[in-house]
């Protein structure tokens, strides 16, 4: 009996006087009035080194929410021994069980342990119910259940040529030999589940290092794995400070893949550090990482004007724009400027910033000082620079916490910084272009930045939208006709972009799990 296909889980609206609403209330105020200790946890012990580092609300910087203790080299050495322990038993079950054990966790993370899940995402990465409700919660269970179907559509591919007579060939879905380092970012809880549980379900056993940003919800994602029936050891989890983990990991000779999702210099820095070490690996290493983004939003003419505006502030301001696939440079044809800019005013003028727990608030604040600062330094950039114009806030805020007001700036030099560099923040640079250059400003859209993430076009008129198709086919692994580039779903909208951006091996399609199997073709004579 075939997985059944699943649907996405369906996004609850948490409205005033609602039991869900007075539940997730609860669970916050919880979480709120406790100081969680974090354990490293390898082959399903926890571990205290006693080097303590803080995690704390982003929208009050004062709030201490828990501490997490940060591993040692040792400690990565005994995870990698741990994971290779559990390889033999988790490696060996029958897909089927791992199947299953998938689907029981996502619906352990829908049904009782939802409101932790957002709760935790609302304090610790200062995001607001709804933005933590579709992903926490509805896009992880999404991707645990995809891939149990994809896992089960994955071993019923054989090979597809008539066998000669007497002869049996089939094909055998292996977990790679070895461990994956999985290192995870603050932005996407669902991240941190997947970039583990995808290699995962293929029968590998995995060293996770989450964002020190995001430990609140990692260590609780932990405690579901735990609770949903996952063997000790499958997932260790290293919380800590990078490059110590890092540099220890990539150093096993059992190292059999990373993925990653982050920075590009992040990145980078790994592949190259996995090209120095190829000699020493027993195999080698998958690597798949999604990375930066420079997105981008095209309007031609025919543009329904309203549609853009909302499209627009969603895409841009949505999680302070800490998305990867944030809208954050817009071309639009100078003939709209007028009218945009009035529209757009005047409906970012609705768009409120404060505690994101307080179920109001479309904004909350970035995730830290880091992160706070280097937005801060584009915004004092738009003021300085004579080519910008600050149309729309510009401020930042750090006395309570790490608030940066949404912004829009207009340029009139395409190449400004402002619109070729990842700023991870609620900034949206806008390029008005002559009508007559839609073609120019197609070539311009496309060369102007090194990645290749997400992307969209707003056009009525159809063949405008085929040129934009064209044009920029290579300048998003996501592109949306008439929509946000932001809010892919799982199994509808497969996630991920090339060039700088990743290897796009695409989240939420079936082809993603081939790279975390190592493929034996078995023949067998009669
Ligand atoms: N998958 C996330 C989105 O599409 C990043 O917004």
């Amino acid at each position: 009996q075939a997985v059944p296909r699943p649907g996405n889980e369906s996004v609850r609206g948490y409205e005033a006087s609602s039991p869900e609403r007075a539940a997730l209330q609860a669970e916050i105020t919880r979480q709120s009035n406790q100081i969680v200790e974090i354990p490293i946890i390898v082959g399903g012990k926890e571990i205290r080194t006693g080097k303590l580092a803080e995690v704390r609300c982003p929208h009050d910087h004062s709030h201490v929410l828990a501490r997490y203790h940060e591993a040692t080299p040792e400690i990565v050495d005994q995870a990698v021994a741990a994971a290779a322990d559990a390889w033999h038993t988790w490696s060996e079950l029958d897909y089927r069980a791992r199947a299953s054990l998938y689907l029981r966790m996502a619906d352990l993370l829908v049904g009782p342990r939802r409101y932790r899940m957002n709760a935790a995402t609302m304090l610790g990465q200062s995001k607001t119910c709804h933005q933590a409700e579709i992903e926490a919660a509805c896009e992880f269970a999404d991707m645990l259940r995809f891939n149990a179907y994809f896992l089960d559509q994955l071993v019923r591919q054989q090979p597809v040529g008539e066998a000669d007579p007497g002869v049996w060939n089939y094909l055998e879905y292996r977990a790679l030999e070895g461990f994956i380092f999985a290192v995870s970012p603050f932005n996407f809880t669902a991240l941190g589940g997947n970039l583990a549980m995808a290699p995962a379900i293929m029968g590998n056993t995995i060293v996770w290092k989450p964002a020190e940003t995001q430990m609140l919800s990692a260590y609780y994602l932990m405690e579901l794995y735990k609770e949903a029936g996952l063997p000790d050891g499958v997932v260790n989890m290293l919380p800590g400070h990078g490059p110590t983990i890092g540099t220890r990991a990539l150093a096993q000779e059992t190292l059999a893949g990373v993925h990653f999702t982050g920075s590009t210099a992040t990145f980078q820095h790994i592949w190259k550090t996995v090209g120095e070490n190829i000699a020493n690996y027993r195999s080698y290493p998958r690597v798949v990482g999604e990375t930066g983004g420079k997105n981008f939003v095209v309007a031609h003419e025919s543009a329904d004007a309203e549609a853009l505006v909302a499209n627009l502030i969603r895409g841009a301001y949505e999680f302070q724009g800490q998305k990867c696939s944030a809208a954050s440079r817009a071309y639009l044809p100078a003939s709209m400027k007028d009218a945009f800019l009035e529209r757009y005013l005047a409906e970012a003028d609705t768009v409120t910033m404060g505690d994101p727990t307080d179920f109001a608030n479309f904004m909350g604040a970035v995730i830290d000082e880091r992160s706070f600062r280097k937005i801060s330094g584009y915004l004092d950039s738009a003021r300085e620079d004579p080519s910008c114009t600050v149309m729309l806030g510009g401020n930042a805020d750090r006395s309570v916490g790490w608030f940066v007001e949404p912004t829009l700036v207009v340029t009139d030099n395409p190449q400004n910084r402002l619109m070729t560099e990842e700023i991870f923040g609620p900034v949206l640079t806008v390029y008005f272009y002559p009508d007559a250059q839609y073609a120019e400003t197609l070539d311009l859209c496309r060369n102007t930045s090194p990645y290749g993430l997400t992307g969209a076009i707003f056009a009525n008129d159809r063949l405008a939208t085929e040129q934009a198709y064209r044009a920029l086919r290579h300048a998003a692994g996501n592109f949306y006709i008439n929509d946000k580039p932001t809010g892919a779903v799982i199994g509808q909208q497969p996630f991920g972009g090339g060039r700088a951006s990743g290897t796009n091996d695409k989240t939420g399609l079936g082809s993603h799990l081939l790279r975390w199997t190592n493929i034996r073709t078995v023949k067998e004579n009669f």
